[in-house]
């Protein structure tokens, strides 16, 4: 089918989804929309955040996409059940594929979570989890500074170091933990820094993978997948600061991204209405 798939997130951070999705659907054409002026998401009210989303989803759908990938755990928490019971085009979360690709790894079934003040709180993970196995045991943690340095590039060196350290403290207490997931879309852009601070035994969850197989499943499920063999130029838009948002998309993709575009969400619909 020739339409796009959408893609949203409160930033760059969606970026680690879609370059999953563009690896695993070559033959898809991605339209990506930050909304990097109101980045992060994480402290901000959950009817906000949901004004937010709605915004970006009517901006996508008046693109016609065939599908659409909440690429912000935050936003999943608080919309994916509206989105879905809403929306006529399937729409796919990141935190249920994060928990099976956890629940896949856990040998021990200790497993630990970070993520944004919004989606610690809403223990959405937890819930997920145990929906699938209660045994399960689940540490969370928010990591309040991870978000705005990675949307200021700081992906790397000794200020970034610091900060992973600092922020992941906590987790040195919980006890036994053998999976920790990357419960933000943000963080597998400093998985590197993450690993390194909790050690080798402790297997690092993005949920990117996960979501792209299933979303390649669910295209297939409806007849939904590309047939052509023109190779998609994908589009991305963002809210806020192109330049920031250039270097750390051509620094995550293999190729320089072509098409970026400034936009503006202030006039869009705010509401499922
Ligand atoms: N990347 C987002 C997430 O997965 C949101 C980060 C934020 O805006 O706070 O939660």
């Amino acid at each position: 089918m020739h339409q796009p798939i959408g893609v949203i997130d409160s930033g760059v951070g969606g970026l680690t989804v879609a370059r999953e999705l563009m690896r695993q659907l070559p033959k898809e054409k991605f339209i990506y929309l930050g909304d990097t002026q109101r980045c992060p998401y994480g402290p901000r009210p959950k009817e906000q955040v949901k004004r937010y989303t709605w915004q970006m989803v009517h901006y996508l759908l008046d693109k016609d996409i065939k599908m659409l990938i909440v690429a912000c755990n935050t936003a999943t928490a608080y919309t994916l059940q509206e989105l879905q019971s809403t929306l006529s085009i399937p729409v796919i979360g990141v935190i249920e594929p994060g928990v099976r690709a956890a629940i896949k790894s856990s040998q021990n079934k200790q497993i630990g979570v970070i993520g944004t003040e919004g989606t610690i709180s809403s223990e959405a993970y937890p819930h997920a989890l145990k929906a699938v196995d209660h045994t399960i045991s689940v540490d969370g943690l928010a990591c309040p500074p991870f978000v705005p340095m990675i949307e200021n590039g700081i992906l790397s060196g000794e200020e970034a170091q610091m900060i992973v350290s600092e922020t992941l403290q906590p987790l040195k207490n919980a006890s036994g933990m053998d999976t920790l997931i990357l419960g933000c879309t943000h963080y597998p852009l400093i998985k590197h820094l993450v690993q390194a601070q909790v050690g080798p035994g402790i297997q690092v969850i993005s949920s990117g993978e996960e979501t792209a197989r299933e979303v390649s499943l669910i295209l297939a499920y409806h007849g939904l997948l590309e047939q052509g063999n023109i190779l998609p130029v994908h589009e991305f838009y963002t809210t806020g600061d192109m330049d920031k948002f250039r270097q750390v998309a051509n620094s995550w993709f293999d190729t320089p991204i072509q098409v970026l575009e400034l936009v503006s969400l202030d006039t869009k619909q705010s509401s499922a209405k």
